[in-house]
């Protein structure tokens, strides 16, 4: 027991030093929606085209829908910064019956695409419903996409590793790594993106927004999705080509989100560094593991590079904070340790939004995160204050 507490604490210890260093170090970072610091001319040239075709709203020519969400991808991501998140909800459905998940594909769950694009070839595509056969539903909140190429650059095993570590120091919040097949390279690998860990990279992720959210399907995902269902109304789909773009814009895509940098972070305050000693002893920073390091890369600026996105992009079992939908591997209870980097620029937390301050979200804290929770509540008020100062910094 002894030489667990002292691992423990020392990975904390490091984790403390670092974050000092940084705090003190005081070098300038790039700023919300920036990219990376030190991408050459040409990485930097992808990066601006990658924004542009992230911004580019589609037309039904384009291939939009039949059924979509949104136009463009920074019609969502867009707070703070072009590539941050939103407030907007998205829903998800599903039924349970006897404690088993069924995702509805026949009604095209478990996503509902809101809108459709209208009169064609005789038919009237209208936006989707949650049927009445779903027992479960659930909101989705934006995701921001700040650092998120750092994030694709953590090895697999890093991520094991973490997972093994967890469960032999803090098996009682242990986290889980999802391995998936990701779609864009056919190969396993550990999911990290969405709220349930359901993606790999974010080449497979945009390659996915761009068919799901906006309806215009590539090699990677050619399948248009079928309106509520109804695979016959595909044929009046006035869609030219199938599938309707290439393989092109979701790397252009992928391009704008690797490079685009991490949120920045403020100089800690007496208060805040107060705060992260908080952080770390009433067990947060359990499941929001401070710091991780890249692997190697091609891209100097994605090279074992440290970061600070506190979480450790792993599935934990979040009890009444869950939301009910069984996706890629993860069951309707488990949720991805939300990442606190840039929290500061949020207005709404949690999955579904529910919480409207930092404090609320912790609140709702259940499950695997309820002891963390009430080590919280039983702070005095000064230092539950402390505490919330520091997450403001990050
Ligand atoms: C209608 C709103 C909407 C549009 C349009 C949209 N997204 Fe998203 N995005 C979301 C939501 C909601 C999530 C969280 C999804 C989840 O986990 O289920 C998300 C999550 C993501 C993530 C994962 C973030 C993370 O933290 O893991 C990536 C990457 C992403 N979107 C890229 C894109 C790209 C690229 C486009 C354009 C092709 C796009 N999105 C268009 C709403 C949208
Ligand atoms: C057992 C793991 C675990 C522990 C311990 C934990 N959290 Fe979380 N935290 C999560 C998960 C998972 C989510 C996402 C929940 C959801 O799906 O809405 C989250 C979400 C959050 C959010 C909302 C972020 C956002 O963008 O929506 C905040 C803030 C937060 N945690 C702070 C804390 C603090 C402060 C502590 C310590 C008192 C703590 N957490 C302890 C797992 C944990």
């Amino acid at each position: 027991m002894k030489s667990r507490r002292m691992a423990r604490a020392g990975l904390l210890g490091s984790a403390v030093a670092v974050l000092a260093l940084l705090a003190i170090g005081g070098r300038a970072r790039p700023g919300f929606g920036e990219p990376l610091h030190g991408l050459p001319p040409d990485l930097l040239a992808r990066f601006q085209a990658g924004k542009t075709a992230f911004v580019a709203a589609e037309d039904v020519a384009g291939g939009l829908g039949p059924v979509f969400n949104d136009t463009a991808c920074a019609n969502c991501h867009d707070q703070g910064a072009i590539g941050g998140g939103n407030d907007r909800l998205e829903t998800r459905y599903g039924q349970v019956l006897n404690g088993v998940f069924n995702p509805l594909t026949q009604f095209d769950g478990t996503l509902v695409h809101a809108r459709g694009i209208g009169q064609f070839n005789g038919v009237n595509f209208v936006g989707e419903v949650v049927p009445p056969a779903a027992n479960v539903v659930a909101g989705r909140r934006v995701n921001p996409l700040f650092g998120l190429g750092l994030v694709d650059a953590v090895p697999d095993q890093f991520l094991k590793d973490l997972a093994q570590f967890e469960q032999d120091f803090t098996p009682a919040t242990a986290g889980r790594a999802n391995v998936v097949t990701d779609v864009a390279s056919g190969q396993p690998r550990v999911g990290r993106f969405g709220w349930k860990c359901q993606i790999g990279t974010v080449l497979t992720f945009a390659a996915n927004a761009y068919q799901n959210e906006i309806g215009v399907t590539t090699p990677f995902f050619p399948n248009e999705n079928c309106p509520q269902g109804d695979c016959a109304l595909l044929v009046a789909n006035p869609a030219l080509t199938n599938p309707n773009d290439t393989k092109e814009t979701p790397m252009m895509f992928a391009d704008f989100i690797t490079f685009l940098a991490p949120p920045p972070r403020r100089p800690l305050t007496r208060d805040a560094e107060l705060g992260e000693v908080l952080f770390l002893g009433i067990g947060c920073a359990d499941c929001h593991i401070p710091a991780m390091r890249t692997g190697s890369n091609l891209v100097a600026a994605l090279d074992q590079v440290e970061f600070f996105p506190f979480s450790d992009f792993l599935l934990h079992d979040m009890g009444s904070l869950n939301d009910g939908i069984a996706q890629s591997g993860a069951t309707g209870h488990e949720m991805r340790t939300a990442p606190l980097w840039g929290a500061r620029i949020r207005t709404s937390f949690l999955h579904d939004g529910r919480a409207r301050s930092l404090a609320a979200a912790i609140l709702a804290h259940d499950g695997q995160g309820l002891p963390a929770r009430t080590n919280f509540t039983n702070l005095p008020q000064r230092a539950r204050a402390q505490l919330l100062e520091f997450l403001e910094s990050l």
